[in-house]
Protein backbone atom coordinates (compact mmCIF):
# COMPACT_ATOMS: atom_id res chain seq x y z
CA UNK A 1 0.00 0.00 0.00
CA UNK A 2 1.26 3.62 -1.00
CA UNK A 3 2.15 5.26 2.13
CA UNK A 4 0.73 8.78 -0.11
CA UNK A 5 -3.17 8.38 0.08
CA UNK A 6 -3.27 11.72 -1.61
CA UNK A 7 -1.22 13.07 -3.64
CA UNK A 8 -1.53 17.21 -5.54
CA UNK A 9 0.13 17.73 -8.41
CA UNK A 10 0.95 20.96 -10.00
CA UNK A 11 -2.76 22.45 -9.20
CA UNK A 12 -3.60 25.86 -10.55
CA UNK A 13 -6.75 27.83 -11.06
CA UNK A 14 -7.12 31.47 -11.96
CA UNK A 15 -10.03 33.78 -11.23
CA UNK A 16 -9.77 36.60 -14.15
CA UNK A 17 -6.12 38.18 -12.91
CA UNK A 18 -5.72 36.46 -9.85
CA UNK A 19 -3.69 33.18 -9.04
CA UNK A 20 -5.76 31.76 -6.26
CA UNK A 21 -3.45 28.49 -6.77
CA UNK A 22 -0.63 28.70 -8.41
CA UNK A 23 1.49 25.57 -9.00
CA UNK A 24 0.65 23.68 -6.05
CA UNK A 25 1.96 19.97 -5.40
CA UNK A 26 1.90 18.19 -2.53
CA UNK A 27 1.44 14.46 -0.83
CA UNK A 28 -0.59 13.59 2.27
CA UNK A 29 1.16 11.03 4.29
CA UNK A 30 -2.36 7.66 5.07
CA UNK A 31 -3.55 8.24 8.63
CA UNK A 32 -1.49 11.85 9.57
CA UNK A 33 -2.45 15.35 9.76
CA UNK A 34 -1.55 17.22 7.43
CA UNK A 35 -2.12 21.10 8.09
CA UNK A 36 -2.04 24.15 6.00
CA UNK A 37 -1.64 27.73 7.31
CA UNK A 38 -0.95 30.91 5.19
CA UNK A 39 -2.96 34.18 5.30
CA UNK A 40 -6.12 35.31 4.89
CA UNK A 41 -6.46 35.04 1.06
CA UNK A 42 -3.23 32.66 0.58
CA UNK A 43 -5.81 30.30 -1.55
CA UNK A 44 -6.10 27.65 1.11
CA UNK A 45 -9.52 26.97 0.82
CA UNK A 46 -9.32 27.18 -2.86
CA UNK A 47 -6.94 24.55 -2.65
CA UNK A 48 -9.29 22.05 -1.40
CA UNK A 49 -12.20 23.05 -3.45
CA UNK A 50 -9.61 21.79 -6.47
CA UNK A 51 -8.65 18.67 -4.12
CA UNK A 52 -12.50 17.93 -3.57
CA UNK A 53 -14.01 18.51 -7.12
CA UNK A 54 -15.71 21.93 -6.23
CA UNK A 55 -14.11 23.71 -8.84
CA UNK A 56 -12.26 22.11 -11.49
CA UNK A 57 -8.09 23.15 -11.62
CA UNK A 58 -7.08 25.19 -15.06
CA UNK A 59 -4.46 22.20 -14.44
CA UNK A 60 -3.00 20.33 -12.27
CA UNK A 61 -4.10 16.55 -11.22
CA UNK A 62 -5.49 14.94 -7.89
CA UNK A 63 -4.25 11.30 -7.21
CA UNK A 64 -6.16 9.30 -4.34
CA UNK A 65 -4.42 5.83 -3.58
CA UNK A 66 -2.56 5.96 -7.40
CA UNK A 67 -5.98 6.32 -9.13
CA UNK A 68 -5.32 9.85 -11.35
CA UNK A 69 -8.90 12.28 -11.29
CA UNK A 70 -8.52 15.42 -13.53
CA UNK A 71 -11.34 17.82 -14.44
CA UNK A 72 -13.94 15.30 -12.35
CA UNK A 73 -16.83 16.77 -9.81
CA UNK A 74 -17.78 16.24 -6.28
CA UNK A 75 -19.45 13.58 -6.75
CA UNK A 76 -16.86 11.59 -8.03
CA UNK A 77 -14.23 12.96 -5.19
CA UNK A 78 -16.54 11.72 -2.69
CA UNK A 79 -16.73 8.37 -4.54
CA UNK A 80 -12.54 8.04 -3.96
CA UNK A 81 -13.02 8.83 -0.59
CA UNK A 82 -13.09 11.95 -0.16
CA UNK A 83 -15.34 14.21 2.49
CA UNK A 84 -14.98 17.38 3.77
CA UNK A 85 -15.95 20.27 5.85
CA UNK A 86 -16.71 23.70 5.02
CA UNK A 87 -15.48 27.40 6.55
CA UNK A 88 -19.08 28.28 6.96
CA UNK A 89 -21.45 25.88 8.53
CA UNK A 90 -22.73 23.84 6.08
CA UNK A 91 -25.98 22.12 8.23
CA UNK A 92 -29.56 22.13 7.84
CA UNK A 93 -30.55 24.32 11.03
CA UNK A 94 -34.13 23.25 11.28
CA UNK A 95 -33.95 19.78 11.33
CA UNK A 96 -32.55 17.59 14.12
CA UNK A 97 -29.00 16.86 15.27
CA UNK A 98 -29.20 12.55 14.70
CA UNK A 99 -31.09 13.83 11.16
CA UNK A 100 -27.87 16.16 9.72
CA UNK A 101 -25.73 13.25 10.27
CA UNK A 102 -28.39 10.55 9.02
CA UNK A 103 -28.83 12.48 5.69
CA UNK A 104 -25.29 12.00 5.08
CA UNK A 105 -24.72 9.08 6.11
CA UNK A 106 -27.59 7.34 3.69
CA UNK A 107 -25.21 6.58 1.16
CA UNK A 108 -24.22 3.92 2.87
CA UNK A 109 -26.88 1.97 2.25
CA UNK A 110 -27.37 -0.14 -0.79
CA UNK A 111 -29.06 1.69 -3.70
CA UNK A 112 -31.89 -1.09 -3.56
CA UNK A 113 -33.03 0.15 -0.26
CA UNK A 114 -32.55 4.20 -1.28
CA UNK A 115 -36.52 4.25 -2.08
CA UNK A 116 -37.93 2.37 1.10
CA UNK A 117 -38.91 4.11 4.29
CA UNK A 118 -36.35 5.38 6.67
CA UNK A 119 -36.71 2.49 9.03
CA UNK A 120 -35.31 0.34 6.68
CA UNK A 121 -31.76 1.93 6.90
CA UNK A 122 -30.62 0.25 9.29
CA UNK A 123 -26.85 0.94 8.11
CA UNK A 124 -27.23 4.73 8.39
CA UNK A 125 -28.86 4.23 11.67
CA UNK A 126 -25.89 2.35 13.06
CA UNK A 127 -23.75 4.87 11.71
CA UNK A 128 -25.44 7.86 13.24
CA UNK A 129 -25.17 5.69 16.93
CA UNK A 130 -21.73 5.79 16.10
CA UNK A 131 -21.11 8.96 15.49
CA UNK A 132 -23.23 10.82 18.21
CA UNK A 133 -21.65 8.76 20.94
CA UNK A 134 -18.01 9.80 19.17
CA UNK A 135 -19.05 13.23 18.97
CA UNK A 136 -20.80 13.51 22.38
CA UNK A 137 -24.28 14.56 20.73
CA UNK A 138 -26.13 11.32 22.25
CA UNK A 139 -28.22 13.51 24.71
CA UNK A 140 -28.58 16.18 22.05
CA UNK A 141 -29.69 13.73 18.89
CA UNK A 142 -33.31 15.11 18.67
CA UNK A 143 -32.29 18.83 19.26
CA UNK A 144 -32.62 20.93 15.93
CA UNK A 145 -28.96 22.33 15.30
CA UNK A 146 -30.21 25.95 16.48
CA UNK A 147 -30.50 24.81 19.12
CA UNK A 148 -27.08 23.71 19.90
CA UNK A 149 -24.07 25.67 20.93
CA UNK A 150 -21.80 27.00 18.27
CA UNK A 151 -18.94 24.43 19.55
CA UNK A 152 -21.26 21.74 18.91
CA UNK A 153 -22.66 23.02 15.50
CA UNK A 154 -18.77 23.07 14.76
CA UNK A 155 -18.31 19.57 16.17
CA UNK A 156 -21.55 18.23 14.52
CA UNK A 157 -20.05 19.19 10.91
CA UNK A 158 -17.11 17.61 11.50
CA UNK A 159 -19.44 13.93 12.24
CA UNK A 160 -21.82 14.81 9.61
CA UNK A 161 -18.51 14.92 7.38
CA UNK A 162 -17.20 11.43 8.21
CA UNK A 163 -20.78 10.08 8.20
CA UNK A 164 -20.00 8.42 5.09
CA UNK A 165 -17.07 6.57 6.07
CA UNK A 166 -14.10 8.80 3.95
CA UNK A 167 -11.06 7.62 3.55
CA UNK A 168 -9.75 11.26 3.63
CA UNK A 169 -11.19 14.12 5.40
CA UNK A 170 -11.23 17.72 4.70
CA UNK A 171 -11.58 20.24 7.44
CA UNK A 172 -11.48 23.61 6.24
CA UNK A 173 -10.85 25.90 10.00
CA UNK A 174 -13.48 23.37 12.20
CA UNK A 175 -12.52 25.56 15.83
CA UNK A 176 -13.37 29.12 13.95
CA UNK A 177 -15.10 30.99 16.28
CA UNK A 178 -14.64 28.74 19.35
CA UNK A 179 -13.82 29.59 22.44
CA UNK A 180 -10.35 28.44 24.19
CA UNK A 181 -11.86 25.31 25.52
CA UNK A 182 -13.88 24.01 23.11
CA UNK A 183 -10.72 24.25 20.30
CA UNK A 184 -8.58 22.51 23.18
CA UNK A 185 -11.22 19.73 22.86
CA UNK A 186 -11.85 19.65 19.10
CA UNK A 187 -7.46 19.58 18.51
CA UNK A 188 -7.83 16.15 20.72
CA UNK A 189 -11.15 14.98 18.84
CA UNK A 190 -9.16 15.60 15.48
CA UNK A 191 -6.21 13.96 17.00
CA UNK A 192 -8.03 10.78 18.14
CA UNK A 193 -9.85 10.91 14.43
CA UNK A 194 -6.98 10.34 12.62
CA UNK A 195 -6.28 6.94 13.79
CA UNK A 196 -8.68 5.47 11.10
CA UNK A 197 -8.86 8.77 8.29
CA UNK A 198 -5.98 10.69 6.91
CA UNK A 199 -6.77 14.15 7.80
CA UNK A 200 -5.74 17.52 5.63
CA UNK A 201 -6.99 20.56 8.18
CA UNK A 202 -6.98 24.29 7.59
CA UNK A 203 -5.94 26.09 10.50
CA UNK A 204 -5.54 29.47 11.80
CA UNK A 205 -4.76 28.77 15.81
CA UNK A 206 -1.18 28.49 15.24
CA UNK A 207 -0.62 26.74 18.73
CA UNK A 208 -3.24 23.71 17.58
CA UNK A 209 -1.42 23.61 14.35
CA UNK A 210 2.40 23.18 16.21
CA UNK A 211 0.42 20.55 18.34
CA UNK A 212 -1.87 18.14 16.56
CA UNK A 213 0.00 18.23 12.98
CA UNK A 214 2.18 15.65 11.40
CA UNK A 215 3.09 17.98 8.75
CA UNK A 216 2.95 21.62 7.83
CA UNK A 217 2.68 23.01 4.52
CA UNK A 218 2.40 27.22 4.30
CA UNK A 219 1.03 28.83 1.42
CA UNK A 220 0.73 32.38 0.85
CA UNK A 221 -0.15 34.39 -2.37
CA UNK A 222 -1.38 31.36 -3.76
CA UNK A 223 1.98 29.53 -4.10
CA UNK A 224 3.82 26.54 -1.62
CA UNK A 225 6.02 28.62 0.18
CA UNK A 226 7.34 25.50 2.29
CA UNK A 227 6.38 22.63 4.18
CA UNK A 228 7.73 20.22 6.55
CA UNK A 229 7.66 19.37 10.51
CA UNK A 230 5.52 21.37 12.28
CA UNK A 231 9.40 22.25 13.82
CA UNK A 232 10.69 22.80 10.25
CA UNK A 233 8.23 25.20 9.58
CA UNK A 234 8.67 27.16 12.67
CA UNK A 235 12.05 27.56 12.20
CA UNK A 236 11.70 28.31 8.14
CA UNK A 237 12.59 31.86 7.44
CA UNK A 238 10.54 32.45 4.61
CA UNK A 239 7.61 31.56 6.43
CA UNK A 240 8.48 33.84 9.32
CA UNK A 241 8.28 36.91 7.60
CA UNK A 242 5.72 35.83 5.57
CA UNK A 243 3.43 34.40 7.95
CA UNK A 244 4.15 35.49 11.36
CA UNK A 245 5.10 39.30 9.96
CA UNK A 246 8.97 39.16 11.59
CA UNK A 247 12.18 37.89 9.99
N1 LIG B 1 -14.95 31.90 -6.58
C1 LIG B 1 -14.05 32.88 -6.55
N2 LIG B 1 -14.03 33.85 -7.50
C2 LIG B 1 -13.11 34.83 -7.47
N3 LIG B 1 -12.12 34.93 -6.57
C3 LIG B 1 -12.08 33.99 -5.60
C4 LIG B 1 -13.03 32.92 -5.55
N4 LIG B 1 -12.73 32.13 -4.48
C5 LIG B 1 -11.65 32.70 -3.90
N5 LIG B 1 -11.26 33.79 -4.57
C6 LIG B 1 -10.07 34.62 -4.25
O1 LIG B 1 -8.97 33.74 -4.25
C7 LIG B 1 -8.06 34.08 -3.21
C8 LIG B 1 -7.84 32.90 -2.30
O2 LIG B 1 -9.04 32.69 -1.55
P1 LIG B 1 -9.20 31.52 -0.48
O3 LIG B 1 -10.60 31.59 0.00
O4 LIG B 1 -8.74 30.26 -1.07
O5 LIG B 1 -8.20 31.99 0.64
P2 LIG B 1 -7.92 31.35 2.09
O6 LIG B 1 -6.47 31.05 2.16
O7 LIG B 1 -8.86 30.22 2.32
O8 LIG B 1 -8.25 32.57 3.03
P3 LIG B 1 -8.93 32.63 4.50
O9 LIG B 1 -7.85 32.31 5.47
O10 LIG B 1 -9.40 34.04 4.62
O11 LIG B 1 -10.05 31.64 4.51
C9 LIG B 1 -8.65 35.30 -2.51
O12 LIG B 1 -8.06 36.45 -3.05
C10 LIG B 1 -10.12 35.22 -2.86
O13 LIG B 1 -10.72 36.50 -2.87
MG1 LIG C 1 -10.37 29.90 3.66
Amino acid sequence: MNQHILEAKNLSIRFGGLRAVDDVSFKAVRNKITTIIGPNGAGKSTLFNLISGLLRPNSGTVYVDGEKFRNVGPDTMQKAGLARSFQITNLFFELPVAENIRLAAQILEPKSRWAMPIRASVIAAKRVQELLERFDLKSKAEYLVGALSHGEQRRLEIAVALACKPKILLLDEPTQGMSHGDTEDTANLIKSLSEDVTILLIEHDIGLVMKISDYVLVMHQGQKLAEGTPEEVRANAAVQAAYFGHA
